[in-house]
């Protein structure tokens, strides 16, 4: 059994990968810094390939699809965030950033999931965030990716269940994880976030239990449930006294 994973070179990629790597799967790991790729993959138990590009590149998620076609797992994890008031945040960044959060899990998910429905078999894991629940002002376009990621996973989850697929679908969405996202984004976190090893094995679990939402966290699932039911304009503003005092 192969799974690909990316973002694999640190945070809740690498977790995830070793949590697979224990359950015996070959991997193939993916993240732009090869030698952090090369370091996750010797503390695999299994046999690991590492492939060192930048998946915000559409060619690049072609390219790597092409090369490793036959997985039977798919993880879309590299993704980060970016923190500021949409008016002052650079257009560019925000626009290779929606390459990466957004269009590369498109494209893999897109053309891996045409060969699992082939095959009648295998399953994809994207990782989203709570931020797909919440309106995320001062990180506004990192949480519309989250969102995107969130409503595109889902939808396909009810096309597959009505065409009585037995490829898979799930979604992750964590609140705050101890990793070098905070770092990326220029942010720390105002709540304790939870350690990623902790949020990859319960994702691993549950992933393989065909979960589609996965919500790690106790915390996490609370506030889920209060953004559902909070009236949008309360939302906002505790949204954003939150994000006020993530900024460092
Ligand atoms: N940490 C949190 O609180 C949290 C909460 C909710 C959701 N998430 C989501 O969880 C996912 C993983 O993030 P993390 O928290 O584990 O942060 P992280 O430690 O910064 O990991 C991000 C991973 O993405 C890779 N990556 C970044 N840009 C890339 C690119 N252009 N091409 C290929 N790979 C790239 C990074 O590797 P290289 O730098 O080597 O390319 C790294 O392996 C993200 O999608 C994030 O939005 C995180």
């Amino acid at each position: 059994m192969i799974a690909l994973v990316t973002g694999a070179s640190s945070g809740i990629g690498k977790d995830l990968a070793l949590n697979l790597s224990d359950l015996g799967y070959e991997l193939i790991l993916v993240a732009r810094n090869k030698k952090k790729l090369n370091e996750v993959a010797n503390e695999c138990k299994t046999k690991v390939k590492t492939v060192a590009i930048d998946l915000s590149k559409e060619e690049n998620c072609k390219e790597l699809f092409k090369k490793y076609k036959n997985v039977d797992v798919l993880i879309n994890n590299a993704g980060y965030g970016i923190f500021g008031e949409f008016n002052k945040t650079g257009l560019d960044d925000e626009l290779n950033m929606i390459d990466l959060n957004i269009k590369a899990v498109h494209v893999l998910t897109k053309l891996y999931l045409n060969e699992m429905i082939k095959k009648d078999s295998g399953r994809i894991l994207n990782v989203a965030s709570s931020a797909a629940f919440l309106p995320g002002p001062l990180m506004s376009t990192y949480y519309s990716s989250k969102s995107y990621v969130f409503k595109l996973t889902t939808a396909i989850y009810e096309e597959l269940r009505r065409i009585k697929s037995n490829v898979k679908v799930s979604v992750l969405c964590p609140g705050p994880v101890n990793t070098n996202f905070n770092d990326t984004a220029g942010v720390s976190f105002s709540v304790k976030g939870l350690d990623s090893d902790y949020v990859a094995s319960y994702t691993i679990k549950k992933m393989f239990k065909d979960k589609l939402v996965i919500v790690p966290g106790f915390m996490n699932k609370l506030s889920v449930i209060g953004c559902k039911i909070a009236p949008l304009k309360i939302l906002l503003k505790i949204d954003y006294n939150i994000q006020r005092k993530k900024e460092k």
